[in-house]
């Protein structure tokens, strides 16, 4: 009976998610889909939001554009890929009156366009540690508070390499990959209990690509989707509970290629990548 009445309180949890008035941790506030996520988030969904990252005067820049509505927004510097800096995000956070309910796990990085054996060991772990083991603290933090919470959801924006890996993205299409591949084993182990999708966007226009040590074409901008349509979209999934966001006709058609022949459509775009003789790709085919 208490099995049946347990059953009964997660399905009805299940059916009652909503992004609406929720307390919200976004990584990666103080810039890119972080930032447009965050003033979606308080501005349509009337979330209070707690945005993280390194840089204060950025996170203070967020808190700028939300004007009147700057009281639904807190921030705190933190660095992501510490684990020191989540437990004390998780603890200090309940010590100042935010009892969270939703984690977007938004930060990361791109690394340079490369092959594998041309990074360098720090390249690697930066992008390894940024990319997924962030994810990983972040999940473990607060998935013990949410877990008996009603309405609760852990949001990890992975990427369309994590549905296709393209050349010259090992680090990041692995990283990418792991966190689809954690977010979807988790789902399934807090089924109705927290609501845990995966987002796999293909190129949203923010600073992302300033790391790169080549010049980034215009072309590639032109192609992407701006991050406050990004964030609104994904938003407006999550609302609904999809399990897997897809986001931009690049990541979908990323994706349908591989489904449909795996070796043969990373060798496709590895022709196209080659064939476009843009400056950001020519360390892959030196
Ligand atoms: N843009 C795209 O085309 C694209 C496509 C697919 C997926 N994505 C994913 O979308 C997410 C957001 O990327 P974006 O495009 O918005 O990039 P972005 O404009 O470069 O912003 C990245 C954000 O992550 C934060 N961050 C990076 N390292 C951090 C760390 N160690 N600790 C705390 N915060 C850190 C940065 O804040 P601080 O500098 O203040 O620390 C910044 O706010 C990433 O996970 C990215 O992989 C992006």
């Amino acid at each position: 009976m208490n099995g049946h009445v347990k059953l009964g309180e997660r399905l009805r949890n299940r059916k009652k998610f909503t992004l609406y008035d929720k307390n919200v941790i976004v990584t990666g506030a103080s810039g890119g889909l972080g930032r447009e996520l965050t003033l979606c988030l308080v501005k349509k969904y009337r979330c209070h939001v707690l945005g993280v990252g390194r840089n204060e005067q950025r996170l203070r820049e967020t808190a700028e554009l939300l004007g009147d509505a700057a009281d639904s927004f807190r921030f705190r510097v933190a660095d992501v890929t510490k684990r020191e800096d989540w437990r004390s995000l998780a603890a200090e956070a309940a010590a100042d009156g935010f009892n969270a309910d939703v984690l977007i796990n938004n930060a990361g990085i791109l690394p340079r366009f490369a092959r594998f054996g041309d990074y360098s060991e720090e390249e690697i772990e930066k992008g390894m540690d940024t990319n997924l083991q962030s994810v990983m603290y972040g999940c473990r933090a607060f998935l013990p508070l949410f877990e008996n919470k009603q309405g609760t959801a852990i949001i990890n924006i992975a990427s369309a390499d994590a549905l296709c890996p393209l050349v010259g993205t090992s680090v990041y299409s692995a990283g990418k990959a792991a966190v689809k591949a954690l977010s979807e084993a988790m789902r399934e182990e807090y089924r109705c209990r927290v609501y845990i999708p995966t987002v796999c966007p293909g190129f949203i226009r923010t600073d992302i690509m300033k790391g790169q040590s080549r010049a980034v074409s215009p072309l590639v901008n032109l192609a992407s989707m701006p991050a406050d349509k990004a964030a609104r979209v994904i938003l407006r999934r999550v609302n609904v509970r999809r399990s897997q966001i897809v986001l931009g006709a690049d990541a979908h058609f990323m994706s349908l290629a591989y489904r449909i022949a795996p070796v043969w459509s990373l060798r496709l775009f590895r022709v196209f990548m080659k064939a476009s003789g843009l400056a950001l790709f020519a360390d892959i085919f030196e």
